[in-house]
């Protein structure tokens, strides 16, 4: 019966990949709602490191069935490397459904989305490349392909040249580009479909004949609440919805069967691409938590931009997404710190603001106001009860705790699947 949506608090990289793989012994099915391989989800298992992209998390572990929702966007030559790539280490991924509706990432969107990067210059986006966001507008547009299409050759056919006929004329007029082939995209779609075929099926009525049989289902968000489409710091966002209401869209779970909303917050900030960050930070603590935290893309390797926790981003987290229950990632990361800032309201020209300003600039011009809470100075990755933290952590989770509005029920202190305390269990009473 119970269904968990875990989001990303901030703007993606909390630790969203451990989190779900933490929970995978209790799930029956994990479900990615939203976003493509623009994610990067780093799991360490017994010291192996699993660099997921497109696979859902619960992928990981045997026994969970790992869905690709309607609301994903597939680029089918990096499924199958990621398949071949996990089968390659022992991972059994045979289990794996797709959605008949879910979008296919097709080639010339993917140079769209860098030669358009390219174009904006400095008013870029500083996208991952990987062709997400002319894929979603292509949906939004309805002239996407769906991983259905790939089964009626005619069909295909005709999607592509339409689409075609319009972006090759951007392509070429706009970019000084060749043309794309329709033949060369359809041929190389249709190379995809035998192996494709055993995993596609209607995912939304499996889910829903799941869930009636008692089955446990977590949907995993891609990105993070400030990376939203709709409620991040639009337009340096993503383009899907990777809030908890996006999880009902993306996968066809209605919201009356969703039970508690987990989201990770990771204990500092971190973004990848452009865009207002009020928490950043120019100096060596910046540079400090970067490397201690191995703060470097999953997906592009870019070095991430690092800042302070931001507790207005937090309680906005808690607010949009209808978070019940926190897992504080990351805490590890302060060991080595005399003392820790953390943003609790900003002053925007001279004005105390304790929610998230409503408009952009003004997001801009935030200066954080902090308040300086004591570090511990103690290696924390041992900790496995709350109640084995130093006093001054302790202290710092339930700072946040009470900030947030919301329970502090997981709390990481290593990278690795065991190094996490467990406060109250997010399925509990679901
Ligand atoms: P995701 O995209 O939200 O799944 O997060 P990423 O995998 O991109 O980035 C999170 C990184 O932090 C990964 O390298 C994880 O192995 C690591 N990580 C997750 N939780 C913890 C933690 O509690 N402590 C430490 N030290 N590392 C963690
Ligand atoms: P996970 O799931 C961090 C960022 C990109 C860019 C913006 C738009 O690992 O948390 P896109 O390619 O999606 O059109 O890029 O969004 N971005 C992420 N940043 N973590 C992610 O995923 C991200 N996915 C996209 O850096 O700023
Ligand atoms: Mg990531």
């Amino acid at each position: 019966m119970p269904v968990i949506v875990l989001v990303g608090a901030q703007w993606g990289d909390e630790g969203k990949g451990k989190a779900t793989d933490l929970l995978g012994d209790r799930l029956d099915y994990v479900v990615k709602f939203n976003g493509g391989n623009n994610a990067g989800h780093t799991v360490v298992i017994k010291g192996e490191k699993y660099a997921l992209h497109l696979l859902p998390s619960g992928i990981l572990t045997p026994g969970v069935t790992p869905v690709i929702g309607n609301g994903v966007v597939v680029d089918l030559a990096v499924l199958f490397q990621e398949i071949d790539g996990l089968e390659a280490r022992g991972i059994d991924t045979s289990r794996l459904r797709i959605s008949a509706n879910a979008h296919v990432i097709p080639s010339y969107n993917r140079s769209l989305d860098k030669v358009s990067e390219r174009y904006l210059g400095a008013r870029r986006i500083g996208t991952t490349g990987r062709g997400i966001g002319p894929t979603y507008a292509d949906k939004m547009n309805r002239m996407g392909v769906r991983i259905q299409d790939l089964f009626d050759e005619s069909i295909l056919r005709q999607k592509v040249e339409a689409a075609l006929s319009f972006k090759n004329q951007v392509l070429s007029k706009i970019y000084n580009r060749q043309a794309v082939k329709p033949e060369d995209v359809v041929k190389e779609l249709l190379s995809y479909v035998d192996r494709l075929r055993p995993y596609v099926g209607d995912t939304a009525l499996e889910l829903s004949e799941a869930l009636d049989a008692g089955k446990v289902v977590l949907c995993e968000a891609g990105q993070a609440t400030l990376l939203d489409v709709d409620h991040g710091t639009y337009p340096f966002v993503t383009s899907s919805n990777a809030t908890a209401g996006g999880a009902c869209t993306g996968s066809g779970i209605p919201p009356t069967r969703i039970d508690r909303v987990v989201a990770v917050l990771k204990a500092f900030t971190s973004r990848v691409g452009e865009g207002p960050f009020p928490t950043e930070l120019h100096d060596k603590f910046g540079d400090y938590l970067r490397e201690v935290g191995h703060e470097y893309g999953t997906t592009t390797g870019r070095p991430r931009r690092i800042g302070w926790l931001d507790l207005v981003i937090g309680r906005y987290a808690q607010r949009i997404n209808g978070v019940t229950d926190f897992a504080l990632t990351k805490l590890d990361n302060y060991d080595g710190l005399d003392e820790i800032p953390v943003c609790v309201a900003y002053d925007v020209n001279g004005v105390r603001h304790d929610e998230m300003p409503i408009n952009q600039t003004d997001f801009h011009h935030a200066i954080p106001i902090f308040e300086t809470l004591p570090g511990w100075k103690q290696d924390i990755s041992g900790c496995r009860t709350f109640e084995d933290l130093p006093k001054d952590a302790q202290h710092f989770v339930e700072f946040v705790e009470q900030r947030l509005g919301a329970r502090v029920s997981i709390v990481g202190v290593g990278p690795g699947r065991e190094a996490v305390i467990e406060r109250h269990s997010v399925l509990g009473d679901a």
